[in-house]
């Protein structure tokens, strides 16, 4: 299950490369001599009548050209009849029509990776018993979160005898609730793909003499909900399966016996499921087991290290999250020569490694997070020369083989030490990284130089020094930095320029210096500098930024007044006018904030300005951002009046304008802002009465103190000159404005496109979602795994 975030990731930005340039896998051969069937070809046109091509794919099906010149369409060369159809990622929608099947000739199916809105099952009256040579058929779909495919039976397998390999990933086929059943009637069947098809049952009454799937040797279950009540006559009758994988089907209970008949069996995947007890020990005869991936379960015992080795042929580990317990050390790992990925992580071994240790094998991928390891570097690691990943954040380390480590560190491409102790000097190094976590450490010394390809990096809390070194410029592709909290100094902002994809920016608490440059990644999210030496003005850029919804930049020397023009910051404006509004993965995130160890920042959308020397009136503009939670503008020299305009920042939780010049009445329309929960007016030159309402009169006087014509509740009682004190002329004409404003608000809406990288694509790199990988556990991460599959789909589809 690993999947999704490691291997997954590089897969699906190939994906969207692919978006735009459907691939062929084979260009279709001009055939001069062999004529098309002409009833082929009128099954084929059929089958295009259902089908919307909006992206002009099989624009040459058309009688001008034979049919066996078609795209995606492969003939008998000799007999001119079709027998493949080849039409997989080719940007369809529509419908597919299975009368398709009455090709008789037809042997291989591939429509996946479409998105088809609808799959038509010909009623008995067409006969669809044709395709009797039909050994592949794949109608599987990626984005099955948006798709509405489904069918309702699948009694149309019932004539395919010749099916081998069926894949139906992505449809849902819950109301099919025979499907065991349908599919055992495939004799030749050897490999069954229903991943998230939202199949829910085992038959419970199973007839078993009819069952006869001895054939099968790949069956994928995963991602359904099934109930597991008593499948252990399941596996009996599929002695021969080499490959199963049942991870995140919601089975409970202990490991079942039956599994261990499955003598044959090379990958076994049972991970995020509630399995509980012991692994038996009879899984060390499964000699054949190649990969076994028992992540994020409840198993427990102190058997595994002696199970695993035993598992001579294992090449690949994944038993993270669970409750195991024993003793890990190199006669645990002695035989396995092939091993290529382990993941351990956030189990309670004992970790006992020969210093002198020289492992059989070398490693690809290895997590040992929030293990113990420490307090020295497992020194057996420093002979892994093929590591592409490595995570060894938590787990307690501080003292390294200098060269060994420095040696090490410079050649893997996703590194992650965060959390340790670790206090080397690394500033002569160029890290071949495109993912860097050395966050939380006390790494001294100069930044390294890192790999132009460089992804994301974040160095914070550690002590490192000097300014940003010029080299980091040439990092196109830097998505994520973050450089919280070190002892930088220098003109960081000079290298934004040429970060042209940066989502996310945290430079705060260091001693950076310079200007705000106005040329910066239209893509940016976060925007933080707080606590720095920066000067000069805020360059209206910087709220013109579609994407940014958190900006501070706070504590430091900008001067000036706010820019006039605040109308693009669209995010803290409008929600996406799309549906499956991408907000919802930050609102998630927001909720889910106690899950996270490291929220340095949270989600919520912010500007803080605070304690800079900022002046002049506050642009009516910004109260316009009505999505804004946090608004912190204290502690500058701001004078004006509040317009009644901000009682529409509805989700207003924190609002602080303390000691700045603000003057005028409390509008009204504040006591609408009904989330709000921190309150500071205080140290201003605001007169009049606090205007009534619950909301209000909540907060105490310190919220109001500093301001000596103003009165009324929490503060002492108004006089009845104060009382009817009228609203000033100021005021008044901000009122006039909002109403313009508003309408202008309202029409603007999101380029989704534009900003799908802007959004999505930062949620998958930055830091958090590798804590958020553990939340699959529980079934709440692969929300976020849909969440994000939505926005790719949304994204496809504009
Ligand atoms: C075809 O697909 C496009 C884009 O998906 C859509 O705009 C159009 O309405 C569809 N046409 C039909 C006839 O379904
Ligand atoms: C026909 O196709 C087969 C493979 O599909 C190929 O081996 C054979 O050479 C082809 N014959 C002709 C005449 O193209
Ligand atoms: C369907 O085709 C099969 C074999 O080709 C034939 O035996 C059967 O009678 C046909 N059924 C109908 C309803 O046409
Ligand atoms: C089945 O379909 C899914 C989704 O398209 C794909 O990831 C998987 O590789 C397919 N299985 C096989 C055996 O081709
Ligand atoms: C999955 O099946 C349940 C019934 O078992 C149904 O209520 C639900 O809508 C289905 N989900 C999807 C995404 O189709
Ligand atoms: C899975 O099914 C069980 C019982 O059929 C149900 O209680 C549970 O809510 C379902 N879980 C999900 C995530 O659909
Ligand atoms: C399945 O195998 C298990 C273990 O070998 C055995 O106890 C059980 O009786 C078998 N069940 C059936 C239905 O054959
Ligand atoms: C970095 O390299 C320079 C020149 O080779 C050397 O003088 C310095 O000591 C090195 N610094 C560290 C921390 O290794
Ligand atoms: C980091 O190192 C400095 C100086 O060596 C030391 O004062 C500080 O306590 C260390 N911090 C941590 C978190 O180890
Ligand atoms: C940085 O960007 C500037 C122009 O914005 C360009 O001239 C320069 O070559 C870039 N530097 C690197 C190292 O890519
Ligand atoms: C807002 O963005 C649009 C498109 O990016 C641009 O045309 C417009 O000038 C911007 N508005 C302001 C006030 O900068
Ligand atoms: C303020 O006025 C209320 C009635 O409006 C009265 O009950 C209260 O005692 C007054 N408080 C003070 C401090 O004068």
């Amino acid at each position: 299950m690993m999947t999704i975030f490691t291997k997954q990731m590089p897969f699906l930005l190939l994906l969207l490369l692919s978006l735009t340039t459907f691939h062929r896998t084979r260009s279709s051969n001009d055939h001069k001599l062999v004529r098309c069937n002409e009833k082929d070809q009128e099954t084929l046109l059929i089958f295009k009548k259902g089908i919307n091509d909006s992206y002009g794919q099989i624009s040459t099906w058309s009688t001008e050209k034979d049919c066996c010149a078609w795209e995606g369409v492969h003939c008998d060369n000799i007999t001119g009849r079709v027998t493949e159809l080849d039409l997989g990622n080719h940007g369809l929608t529509g419908e597919i029509n299975l009368s398709i099947l009455q090709l008789e000739f037809l042997s291989y199916l591939d429509l996946s990776w479409n998105d088809f809105d609808v799959i038509n099952i010909p009623t008995t009256q067409n006969n669809i018993t044709h395709a009797s040579n039909l050994f592949y058929l794949d109608l599987s779909i990626y984005f099955f979160d948006t798709s509405t495919l489904h069918m309702d039976n699948l009694d149309w397998l019932y004539p395919l005898s010749s099916l081998k390999y069926l894949n139906l990933t992505g449809i849902d086929l819950h109301r099919e609730t025979n499907w065991l059943q349908a599919v055992a009637t495939l004799p030749s069947l050897l490999a069954l793909q229903l991943s998230q098809c939202n199949v829910t049952n085992f038959i419970i009454n199973p007839s078993v003499e009819y069952l006869n799937l001895s054939s099968l040797v790949t069956l994928d279950l995963s991602f359904n909900n099934i109930t597991f009540k008593s499948p252990n006559w399941f596996f009996n009758l599929t002695k021969d399966l080499t490959y199963l994988d049942l991870s995140r089907t919601n089975i409970h209970g202990e490991i079942l016996s039956s599994l261990l008949n499955l003598k044959k069996l090379r990958i076994l995947d049972l991970s995020l499921n509630h399995l509980q007890g012991f692994v038996p020990d009879e899984i060390s005869q499964l000699a054949n087991i190649h990969h076994l991936d028992l992540f994020g379960n409840w198993l427990s015992g102190s058997n595994i290290p002696s199970i695993v080795a035993n598992l001579s042929s294992l090449e690949h580990l994944n038993i993270g999250y669970n409750n195991f317990s024993g003793k890990i050390s190199e006669i645990t790992f002695s035989k396995l020569s092939n091993f290529e990925y382990i993941d351990l992580r956030s189990l309670n071994f004992v970790f006992q490694f020969d210093l002198n240790w020289v492992p059989p094998f070398q490693l690809q991928h290895l997590s040992l997070s929030n293990t113990n390891q420490g307090p020295n570097f497992p020194s057996w690691i420093y002979t892994q020369k093929s590591l592409q990943f490595l995570d060894l954040s938590s787990s307690g380390i501080s003292l390294v083989d200098r060269n060994n480590f420095l040696s090490l560190i410079e050649r893997i491409p996703y590194l992650s030490l965060s959390n340790n102790s670790i206090t080397e000097d690394i500033s002569n190094l160029t890290l071949k990284c495109d993912s860097l976590y050395l966050d939380h450490n006390n790494f001294t010394g100069g930044l390294p130089n890192i790999s132009p390809m460089a992804i994301v990096v974040d160095l914070s809390y550690n002590s490192f020094s000097g300014s940003i070194p010029h080299s980091w410029k040439n990092l196109k592709y830097l998505y994520y930095i973050n450089l919280w909290n070190n002892k930088l100094s220098g003109e960081a902002l000079g290298h934004l320029s040429n970060w042209t994809r940066l989502d996310y920016l945290n430079l705060g608490e260091n001693e950076f210096s310079g200007t705000i440059p106005i040329k910066l990644s239209q893509n940016l999210n976060y925007f933080i500098l707080r606590s720095n030496q920066f000067e000069g003005t805020i360059p209206q850029q910087l709220f013109n930024l579609p994407y940014l919804f958190h900006l501070d930049l706070s504590h430091n020397k900008l001067s000036g007044p706010m820019p006039e023009c605040a109308y693009n910051l669209t995010l803290m404006v409008t929600l996406p006018m799309n549906s499956h509004s991408y907000f919802v993965s930050f609102e998630w995130f927001t909720k889910g904030q106690d899950y996270y160890v490291d929220d340095d920042y949270s989600n919520r959308r912010t500007i803080d300005l605070s304690r800079n020397n900022l002046s002049g009136e506050v642009p009516s503009e910004l109260y316009h951002l009505v999505q804004v939670q946090t608004l912190n503008l204290s502690h500058n020299n701001f004078i004006g009046t509040i317009p009644k305009v901000i009682g529409g920042m509805k989700n207003m939780e924190s609002l602080d304008l303390s000691n700045n010049k603000f003057c005028g009445e409390i509008p009204q329309s504040m006591s609408l802002l009904s989330f709000l929960g921190y309150l500071n007016l205080s140290y201003n030159n605001f007169d009049g009465k606090i205007p009534i309402g619950t909301q209000l009169q909540s907060f105490n006087a310190s919220s109001y103190i500093g301001n000596p014509k103003l009165c009324g509740a929490p503060l002492k009682n108004c006089t009845t000159k104060e009382g009817n004190h009228k609203t000033t002329k100021t005021s008044q004409e901000n009122e006039d404005d909002d109403s313009i404003r508003e309408s202008l608000f309202l029409g603007m809406g999101v380029g989704f496109a534009a900003g799908f990288w802007g959004i999505c694509g930062s949620l998958f790199l930055i830091r958090k979602w590798r804590h958020a990988y553990y939340r699959f556990v529980d079934g709440v991460g692969d929300k976020l795994y849909v969440i994000f599959m939505v926005k790719l789909n949304s994204f496809r589809r504009n």
